[in-house]
């Protein structure tokens, strides 16, 4: 995890062993989680600027891993943070994981992860995609938790039958289309990281 260096990666400095709990060292992100930042901000602070930005950021972030061969697992905007200048980066990546440690105490992030993933632990950059669809709802609903009227124990037969995250107030058309495609049932028809980075660097370029 010490040879992933990535702007968009919140960077690793080192880890403390031999007391009862492994502590991670980080830099330091002064804003904290974007999920938080999005919740306390809102709409009146946020803009459609900085929505692009963080989408953008961490798309960079998820591209580079995924250049890596690297499976996040995770990405959601709670493990996204957010530093003093406001860049957004991806954080609790890389952490060695075995395949079912997210199904302690039903915590298993069941509305942030890809179907193929839930049924066959089929963890890929596409699961990531899926994902990373998932957080940009979060970006453009300023923090709500998706599928907000469906319970959790009915959301995967709801996505299989077609169902999907409704498009957010102010939610640009073009981003609402990459939430889609990140929601395709098939997998392999998602589209990268690489690719879903330059759909957003042209829409940030024209940002206003
Ligand atoms: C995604 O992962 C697959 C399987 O590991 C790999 O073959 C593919 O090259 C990766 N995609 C990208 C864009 O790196």
């Amino acid at each position: 995890m010490t040879s992933l260096q990535h702007p968009n990666l919140v960077k690793l400095i080192g880890v403390v062993t031999g007391g009862p709990n492994i502590q991670i060292i980080t830099e330091y992100m002064a804003k904290g989680s974007l999920v938080e930042y999005l919740r306390t901000r809102g709409r009146t602070i946020i803009t459609n600027e900085d929505q692009i930005n963080f989408a953008s950021d961490t798309c960079r972030g998820m591209a580079y891993l995924e250049s890596k061969n690297l499976v996040h697992r995770d990405l959601a905007a709670r493990n996204v943070l957010i530093n003093e200048e406001g860049v957004a980066k991806v954080s609790d990546f890389g952490l060695a994981r075995p395949v079912d440690a997210n199904q302690d105490g039903g915590r298993f992030p069941i509305k942030w992860t890809a179907p193929e993933a839930l049924r066959e632990s089929k963890f890929t950059n596409k699961s990531d995609m899926w994902s990373f669809g998932i957080l940009l709802w979060e970006i453009y609903s300023f923090g709500r938790v998706p599928y907000p009227r469906i319970p959790l124990a009915d959301v995967v037969s709801y996505i299989e039958r077609g169902y999907r995250n409704e498009q957010p107030d102010g939610c640009p058309e073009e981003i609402y289309k990459i939430m889609q495609q990140a929601w395709n049932l098939d997998a392999k028809l998602r589209p990268t990281f690489d690719s879903v980075m330059h759909m957003l660097d042209r829409m940030r370029a024209t940002a206003v």
